[in-house]
């Protein structure tokens, strides 16, 4: 079967989720590096990995890498890419892209030269001199960095953060990706159960219920490169019933949530029943100051407010005293916070057993764990 090599881009911090969940799909040649990961495979593989993977942010394939240092390396390379087995006669292909410390770094003129490369290879390959571009879309980017050049087809179309069970979103919504992670680093098990006290529009609750069903979550949308000829339609048809038969609504699984704003938990139950898993997640109105855990394992997973985007810091402030207050620590008991405060752990009252850095969006952030 053809080979395809791809990139998966994903948020600072996750390549090694990423990576391994790639390996346990089954990709080949996986490589983390800083913010994406690289892997290669057949059709399947770029099926499986858009329906399936939990923290990438897309998947893409790298049509070709060279090094250019003038418009005229860039032309010559990019018509040398076999763009014919991606891009049919009637399909768009519209180009973007970025450069970052590179000879060539306009970027208009990069887009201009990579499109028009493009046209003259597929003249060539399909004897016609006009490209109408009135089919599929084939979304081609370039990425020069350091000189080095890649030019990619994004095969995902909306980014994966996009699960589809998540119309609306509360005013500071967690990416669904990063929900994912911190429940993944949270090691929540089929039979855990997961709290949020500021569950918002229920991100972190519905990730956890879909990562301890097995559900994919990918399997309420679709994909750009559902319509490209080179993954078959069969393909698409058996990673989505394989998708389907791992899923297993029978574990006990169960999530609670809480926040202070009945809106909120609105929100966070229509969603819930969106993804599919209302029959888990519970959701209250509840302040944090009234959270409790009534049995002696759980797990909580959590996004306080952060000061800058939604209250003032020192009200941010005052609810890290809140939570070290009610978080009881207990053996069974372990918590995650995402904070970008560096005195989350001073206002929280207890140094972490273990943190680690990311970003959320742009802020940059650190899980704090407490586990022992
Ligand atoms: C950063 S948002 C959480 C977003 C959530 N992770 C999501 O993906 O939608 C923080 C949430 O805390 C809630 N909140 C603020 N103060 C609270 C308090 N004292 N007790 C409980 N919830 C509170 C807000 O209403 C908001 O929904």
């Amino acid at each position: 079967m053809d080979k395809f090599n791809c990139v998966a881009p994903c948020l600072f911090g996750l390549e090694k989720l990423v990576a391994d969940e790639l390996k346990d799909m089954g990709a080949e040649n996986v490589l983390a590096e800083n913010g994406r990961v690289l892997f290669s495979g057949g059709a399947e593989i770029i099926a499986r990995a858009n329906i399936r993977s939990r923290f990438a942010e897309r998947v893409q394939i790298l049509v070709g890498t060279f090094e250019a240092r003038s418009f005229a390396e860039l032309f010559d390379n990019v018509k040398a890419l076999d763009w014919e087995r991606y891009i049919g006669a009637d399909d768009a292909f519209p180009v973007k892209g970025s450069s970052i410390n590179s000879a060539l770094y306009s970027i208009p003129d990069c887009q201009s030269i990579v499109k028009k490369a493009i046209v003259e290879r597929l003249k060539g390959k399909y004897k016609i001199d006009w490209f109408d571009e009135l089919g599929a879309e084939r979304k081609i980017s370039f990425f020069i960095l350091k000189d080095k050049v890649q030019l990619l087809i994004d095969t995902s179309g909306e980014g994966l953060h996009k699960r589809g069970y998540r119309a609306d979103s509360g005013d500071a919504p967690l990416k669904e990706t990063l929900a994912a992670a911190m429940v993944k680093l949270s090691r929540i098990y089929n039979d855990s159960t997961l709290y949020d006290p500021f569950c918002g529009s229920g991100t972190i609750l519905i990730e956890g219920a879909l990562m301890a069903r097995n559900v994919a979550p990918g399997m309420f949308r679709s994909f750009a490169s559902e319509k490209f000829a080179f993954i078959p339609a069969e393909v698409w048809r058996s990673e989505r019933a394989a998708a389907r038969d791992m899923i297993d609504n029978t574990v006990p699984f169960k999530a609670v949530g809480s926040d202070n704003d009945p809106e909120m938990v609105k929100l966070a139950m229509s969603n819930a029943k969106k993804a599919g898993v209302s029959d888990c997640i519970n959701v209250t109105l509840a302040d944090v100051a009234d959270f409790s855990i009534p049995t002696d394992r759980g797990v909580t997973v959590t996004n306080p407010p952060y000061g800058e985007r939604m209250l003032d810091i020192e009200t941010a402030r005052n609810l890290y005293r809140t939570m070290g207050k009610v978080f009881k620590r207990r053996h069974g008991l372990k918590y995650t916070v995402i904070s970008p405060d560096e005195e989350f752990e001073r206002l929280f009252g207890t140094v972490a057993d273990k943190r680690r850095k990311l970003y959320n969006g742009s802020i940059r952030c650190q899980l704090y764990f407490y586990y022992k």
